[in-house]
């Protein structure tokens, strides 16, 4: 059985305040029994995100890592300094790095990797654009995302990532893909994965994200190949992010 997963990405957004909201509202929460909850905010907040939450069942990701260790890299973060205030998580391959910072299937590869040397769970993020879509092309340009990641890993590297669709079209725009279309193109993930093995096919944690919000997330969690979400926008409410997690027991 695959753990849900709900995953709040706020993006280049969040305040202190929002922090203290969460951790208010999840000392206090009944979440269903069994589901894994991550906040996933800019790097500055991490550490005041960390102590917030630690009287919460909520915990920590961030939204990229540099693949090296330490060393000249201005500007950026290194999976052993998340590691060390305590995120479990990180984020790689999300449209908005692969479009606004030309990141390659092979720089989303070394982050992903870096993760795994690092002990973080790394959320890969795929996704077709609305041309691709509209020319047919959605579960190939899927597919090779994924390919080119799960051909360049061991496979007991392939078991330790979880995978979120985030069709492009639908990220921020309020155009949720509806819960067949989620369905199809992530069993067609799980399918593909089966062709390297069939039990990791069978625990592969999938996401689906793109305006999921607290009116339709229920309907999505519930297609048989959605083991959870990555929300953006409506993590920043802490009711709506609270609501969502409620519909993923
Ligand atoms: P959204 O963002 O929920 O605002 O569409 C999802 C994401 O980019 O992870």
């Amino acid at each position: 059985m695959r753990t849900p997963l709900i995953a709040g990405n706020w993006k280049m957004n969040g305040s202190a305040a929002l922090i203290e909201s969460f951790g208010k509202t999840f000392a206090s929460a009944a979440l269903p029994a069994n589901i894994d909850v991550v906040v996933i905010p800019p790097f500055p907040y991490l550490d005041a995100a960390r102590h917030a939450f630690s009287n919460t069942p909520l915990q920590l990701g961030a939204q990229t890592l540099n693949p090296h260790h330490s060393g000249a890299h201005t500007g950026e973060v290194s999976g052993s300094m998340l590691k060390e205030f305590g995120v479990a998580y990180v984020l790689v391959g999300h449209s908005e790095r692969r479009q606004l910072y030309r990141e390659s299937d092979e720089q989303v590869f070394d982050r992903l990797l870096a993760a795994l040397d690092t002990g973080l769970t790394p959320i890969l993020c795929v996704g077709e654009t609305l041309e691709e879509r509209d020319a047919g092309r959605t579960m190939d340009v899927v597919l090779r995302q994924v390919g080119y990641i799960m051909a360049r890993l061991a496979p007991e590297q392939r078991l330790q990532i979880v995978i979120a669709y985030e069709p492009v079209w639908a990220i921020g725009t309020g155009r949720t893909a509806t819960p067949e279309q989620a369905q199809e193109v992530m069993a067609g993930i799980r399918a593909y994965q089966a062709g390297f093995d069939a039990s990791l096919a069978e625990q592969l944690k999938l996401l689906y994200g793109g305006s999921m919000n607290a009116s339709n997330a229920a309907e999505l969690l519930a297609q048989p190949d959605i083991d959870g979400g990555l929300v953006g926008g409506a993590s920043l409410k802490t009711d709506d992010f609270y609501a969502i997690c409620q519909s993923a027991g």
